[in-house]
């Protein structure tokens, strides 16, 4: 794995222990930064993988290990539908998990899909800016993505001008991609976070893994241009997507 010291992989048989291993993870991090900040600050992306996981921490032994009420909750990215359509990021995770945890209604940082991307976008900058205290990019404790056959992540697609944003915090991503339009964090954001863990399950993602983990990300897919420049990087992968790594990249 072409990686920084910073960066781990981890190889598990099914989504059901990689799933787990998640977890276990999140459960360690909100604990970690309880300790040291008195909160914990999140970034939940979209997409099949994170189901499994996500209904994990809303039952024993997850959901008591945590203080709900010193956690925060925020999405990667969001499609530009109604909270209630079965594409929403938030209906997701409310679904999964929040609808079956004490988090306080005021902790949850959902990007308003019902209105126009630029504006969505904008509000959710402003909301990042507030909660952070920081003008600048925000530090979230821990960023949770996942990545496309295309080697896309959050909602930055490969070819597409989102990629090379340096300024802003999060962006409208119009019909460059198929629809619905997206509102995503950008680069900068998602690098400057405490924690990235990408989780990916499947052998349709083994090709683009292959390319990101072990061959220098040659297309530069956005997901293999997630380095945190000060935090860590973990990717929690299952034998599907692993299945054209190489054996030396990982422990069986
Ligand atoms: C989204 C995502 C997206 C997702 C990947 C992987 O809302 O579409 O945030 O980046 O994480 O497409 O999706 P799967 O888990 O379905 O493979």
């Amino acid at each position: 794995m072409k990686a920084g010291a910073a960066a781990r992989l981890r190889v598990f048989a099914d989504l059901e222990a990689m799933s787990q291993a998640a977890a276990d993870l999140f459960v360690s991090l909100s604990r970690d930064a309880l300790a040291s900040k008195g909160r914990f600050a999140v970034a939940f992306s979209g997409g099949t993988t994170p189901r499994r996981f996500l209904s994990l921490l809303a039952t024993s032994p997850y959901q008591e290990r945590i203080t709900w009420a010193s956690m925060y909750i925020f999405w990667a990215d969001e499609r530009c539908v109604p909270r209630g359509h079965p594409d929403s990021n938030y209906k997701l995770v409310h679904e999964a998990l929040l609808s079956k945890v004490p988090i306080p209604e005021e902790n949850i940082h959902w990007i308003n899909g019902e209105k126009k991307p630029e504006q969505a976008a904008r509000e959710y900058e402003d909301s990042l800016r507030q909660f952070f205290e920081t003008q600048s990019f925000p530090v979230f404790d821990l960023i949770i993505l996942g990545v496309g056959v295309d080697g896309h992540t959050a909602s930055l697609f490969p070819g597409t001008t989102a990629v090379h944003e340096r300024t802003r915090i999060a962006l409208p991503v119009y019909a460059e991609v198929p629809k619905p339009d997206r509102v995503t964090l950008t680069l900068p954001v998602l690098n400057n976070a405490s924690q990235v863990l990408f989780l990916a399950s499947g052998r349709e993602k083994g090709a683009v893994l292959h390319e990101i983990l072990e061959d220098g990300n040659p297309k530069h897919f956005p997901a293999g241009l997630v380095r945190p420049v000060h935090g860590w990087l973990t990717w929690m992968i299952d034998r599907g997507a692993a299945s054209l790594l190489a054996e030396r990249t990982f422990p069986r």
